[in-house]
């Protein structure tokens, strides 16, 4: 059954998030926006649009008469400002004018770089997001955070850019490997932790259903994520607070994300980043060693990592942290948990707290 939640970005504007199975209602929300006879981009990467980029063109066909596409190669190490510099240049052969429509077909990356384009090309054109990854479906395809990567600084060059319309057809998450699909419930565990102890609760009794994909479990589970994340975003949209707490795990995350030159998925390091944190939060005696270590667990059933290969060296991640932009007046800006679903700013987090967190992802000191 298909479902629906608004994202408030103004006194009366804002967007939907469609919950559906398949893309045939698609056309119907895009009409509604008042799309019908723009012409329409389909943005996706080398992986996603050979499966989904027909299915997506054909059912746009009522829509527009004139739809097109840019492909670029799959991959976090393409999420540059050359492949946004190939995107301009596809839109400028189409003669892309400022009232007509993006529509980024994809996950996490795509979705960063699609939004980024349309936030950018002519000052700002209209775009949709069809995320199709886990992680874009529960969190980075709601609250408009759009950007690149610049060298090895992540997201570093950006904009806030709302889309019109977030569209997800949960049966595209079918064909994501299992390492993808566990890497988008690094994000989703993320929630419960931060937000939501009865949520956390569920998601851990519920792991074979999730692990199995069962459509039901899964769109429920999409939902209460999607509203986790679109209640913190319409709270503050351009992360002067509250959104800060979605950075939970990814101080030590991102730094472990470059240590391991992207050869972990993001969701994973955000689990590793998520423990380390936790521990920081359990040596200040704000969690009980029950929660911590329990935590560390709960992300084994979900195929997430809890420790780093043998040999990794802590100070070099922590040097890595000293990169990642959550910082304020030169202090890095922590998320630590006063107890499950209780995630709050630290701004007192030393070197040595991080460290400390940091080693115990490196040995495993069988607590
Ligand atoms: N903007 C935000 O608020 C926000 C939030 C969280 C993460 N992010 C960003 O999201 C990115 C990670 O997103 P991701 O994990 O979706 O990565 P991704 O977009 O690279 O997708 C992961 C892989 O799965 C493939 N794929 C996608 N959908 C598929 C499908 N249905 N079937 C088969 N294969 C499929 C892709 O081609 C890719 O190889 C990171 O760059 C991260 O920084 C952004
Ligand atoms: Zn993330």
């Amino acid at each position: 059954m298909e479902e629906s939640l608004f994202v408030k970005t103004g006194e009366d504007t804002g967007y939907d998030i469609i919950l559906a199975h398949d893309y045939i209602s698609l056309p119907e929300h895009i009409e509604k926006l008042g799309f019908k006879g723009r012409k329409i981009c389909i943005i996706s990467d080398s992986n996603v649009f050979p499966l989904y980029g027909d299915i997506v063109k054909e059912q746009l066909k009522p829509v527009s008469d004139d739809i097109f596409d840019i492909v670029f190669a799959a991959g976090e190490e393409n999420k540059h400002l050359d492949t946004v510099k190939k995107i301009y240049e596809g839109l400028i052969g189409y003669h892309f004018e400022r009232n007509d429509l993006i529509v980024a077909l994809g996950g996490g990356v795509t979705g960063d770089i699609s939004g980024y384009a349309a936030a950018t090309y002519l000052r700002g054109i209209d775009f949709i997001q069809l995320p199709t990854t886990l992680l874009a479906c529960t969190d980075s395809s709601i609250g408009g955070k759009t950007g690149v990567d610049l060298d090895e600084y992540k997201n570093m060059v950006g904009a806030f850019k709302m889309p019109r319309l977030v569209y997800m057809n949960l049966s595209t998450l079918k064909s994501l490997n299992g390492r993808e699909f566990a890497s988008g419930m690094g994000e989703v565990l993320k929630h419960g932790l931060i937000k939501d102890a009865a949520y956390y609760e569920w998601l851990i009794n519920n792991f074979s259903e999730i692990n199995e994909r069962d459509s039901k479990t899964l769109q429920k589970m999409i939902k209460r994520s999607c509203e986790i994340k679109r209640d913190i975003v319409e709270r503050d949209p351009t992360e002067k607070g509250e959104r800060a707490l979605l950075n939970f795990g990814h101080t030590i995350g991102h730094a472990i994300e470059k240590y391991m030159n992207f050869e972990l998925k993001h969701g994973e390091c955000v689990a590793l980043g998520a423990f380390a944190a936790s521990y920081i939060s359990y040596k200040r005696q704000l969690l009980t060693t029950e929660e911590c270590f329990e935590i560390r667990d709960m992300f084994v059933p979900f195929g997430l990592p809890v420790t780093l290969p043998d040999g990794a060296d802590a100070d070099k991640i922590l040097e890595l942290t000293k990169s990642d932009k959550k910082m304020n007046a030169g202090r890095i800006r922590f998320i630590l948990l006063k107890g499950i679903g209780k995630a709050y700013i630290d701004t007192t987090v030393t070197d040595e707290e991080m460290l400390d967190g940091i080693r115990q992802l490196v040995i495993d000191k069988d607590l």
